[in-house]
């Protein structure tokens, strides 16, 4: 198998050859210094999950059990940039408001850290590893994810018997090895059509995704692969797939083969892409139109999604996470005691356009709770006239829900400022001329940090007369559904204290804004 040397490998292998590995280890978190954590510094997300302390990437295991959604992510327990990584761990009960608990999968030092993979729920105790009561329940949790060593990448399990407070390494480790440096980042489900385990991993730097299946996941049997086009660039990494019905016609099911692509994404870096298609257990066949690359956002701080597992069969939804950064400069981002943080979560579902199918995303309903007061609504037409810039003296604030319904009308441009203060300034737009929507972060606060950071950020709509905006602004990123979720464009700003003003403008011409709604959203962590 051709390989490629890349700079991602260069980033996993340069941890050991600097030899970081044989420091000491902490990985106990204390409850104690969890409780006296305050989640209120400068740019803290309020409604977004961040670590107490020190460096985050992905989101690992999402998985709902007994009342809990569990959270594990990429963390490294010693310091603020990447490295030692082991699974982070956080429980909620609705997705939004979680609770720290310690490290749950440790690196093993000198031999191994542990990568990104997936948990599921083993009902049945397929695995054997099960330890419950049985009559009563005979279920247990079970986390796949890569044992990262040198030159080796392979896939291990853990197992947990107490709702994933404590996890033991299986004895018969690895549970699949195809002896190569870039096989990761595993994501396991229950194919029910099939009535068997499949495992999803990728050979990062081929840029190839791998289908493996077993029935008691100790036991893996390759059986396909998916390969990307030849013009296809960077690495792939943090896979899933998952089936969806179009439109919500049961009748009328496509697979979602995700990859997450380092580099290569449309605002530049790291970005997620998928695929839409037919899996029929061991191959996966892509529907998409020759010429069209599906994007899952177009800002550029969206990757490494992970879709939950074993959400209960009444709520049917699908729900994914995406961590909120972009390796051009995650270990650069100017939040001292913590680094990194995750998006909310998002339902997807597949809809049906005149080019073809694709995900949309929507915050999950669950975030109607996040609101703590009205600030503004406004119905009806208000026009903005040419040029016109108006302060929404009432509104400021630095976590926000915005709706609102815009026309731009005659107007060149139409949208709103955001963190407004002085100088600073991020801009939210939709150009009529070019039928785009726009994030512009080049004014919005600390930006000079990484040479990759600033810039302006756009996607292309189906239509732009009308345009349907959902904002959800923290205090250091921009979440923006455009449109019912056709488009998504995730960001992370850094303005200054203060700089919390929020205008509506209308350039070269009348815009109008039919409805605006603003919400003061509170915080999660108190
Ligand atoms: C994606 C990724 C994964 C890997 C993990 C390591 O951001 O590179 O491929 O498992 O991060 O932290």
């Amino acid at each position: 198998m051709a390989r490629r040397s890349s700079p991602k490998l260069a980033r996993h292998r340069g941890v050991w050859d600097r030899g970081i590995f044989c420091a000491p280890l902490f990985l106990v978190i204390a409850p104690a210094l969890l409780a006296q954590q305050t989640y209120n510094e400068p740019w803290r997300p309020q409604f977004h999950f961040t670590p107490p302390k020190n460096f985050m990437n992905d989101p690992n295991g999402l998985v709902y059990y007994q009342g809990e959604y569990h959270l594990f992510y990429q963390y490294n327990p010693q310091g603020t940039e990447w490295g030692h990584m082991s699974w982070g761990h956080a429980i909620s009960t609705d997705m939004l408001h979680w609770k720290n608990l310690p490290v749950a999968i440790p690196e093993v030092p000198g031999q191994y850290m542990i990568y990104s993979g997936s948990a599921i729920v083993d009902w049945h105790n397929a695995s054997g590893l099960c330890a419950g009561d049985r009559a009563a329940d005979p279920s247990c949790l079970i986390a796949i994810y890569t044992a990262a060593g040198t030159d080796s990448q392979k896939q291990h399990l853990a197992f947990s018997n107490n709702r994933g407070r404590t996890w033991t390494n299986y004895e018969g480790n690895p549970i699949a090895d195809l002896k190569q440096p870039d096989f990761r980042d595993p994501k396991v489900f229950w194919d029910e059509a099939r009535k068997k385990w499949v495992m999803v991993a990728v050979l990062a730097d081929e840029r190839k995704a791998v289908f493996f299946d077993s029935q008691d996941l100790k036991t893996w049997v390759l059986r396909g692969s998916f390969e990307a086009a030849a013009q296809e660039k960077g690495q792939w990494e943090c896979p899933d797939l998952f089936e969806l019905a179009v439109d919500g016609n049961p009748k009328n099911k496509k697979w979602v083969l995700v990859v997450n692509r380092n580099p290569g994404a449309p605002a530049g870096g790291t970005g997620t892409r998928y695929f839409v298609g037919s899996f029929d257990g061991t191959h996966f066949v892509d529907e998409t139109p020759a010429g069209r690359e599906l994007w899952a956002d177009y800002g550029k701080d969206f990757y490494a999604t992970n879709s939950f597992s074993d959400l209960p069969p009444q709520d049917g939804r699908r729900i994914w996470m995406g961590w909120i950064s972009n390796w051009q400069y995650a270990n650069r981002e100017p939040t001292a005691a913590w680094r990194g943080a995750q998006s909310l979560p998002r339902e997807l579902s597949l809809r049906q356009f005149p080019d073809g199918i694709a995900l949309v995303q929507k915050p999950i309903a669950e975030t109607i709770r996040l609101r703590e007061r009205e600030l503004l609504e406004l119905s009806g037409v208000s026009v903005l006239m040419a040029s016109e810039a108006v302060r929404m003296a009432s509104l400021r604030g630095e976590t926000l829900e915005i709706e609102a319904q815009l026309a731009p009308g005659d107007a060149k441009e139409i949208g709103f400022r955001l963190r407004k203060g002085g100088a600073e300034e991020t801009v939210l737009g939709i150009s009529s001329t070019t039928r785009e929507v726009f994030v512009d972060r080049t004014r919005s606060g600390q930006v000079a940090f990484a040479p990759e950071f600033s810039g302006r950020h756009k996607a292309v709509l189906r239509q732009s007369s009308l345009v349907k905006l959902h904002v959800f602004l923290d205090r250091s990123s921009l979440e923006v559904f455009v449109n019912d979720g056709q488009v998504v464009l995730t960001e992370r700003i850094y303005p200054s204290p203060g700089s919390d003003g929020i205008e509506l403008y209308s350039d070269a011409g009348k815009g109008k804004v039919l409805s605006l709604t603003v919400w003061k959203l509170g915080s999660v962590w108190r």
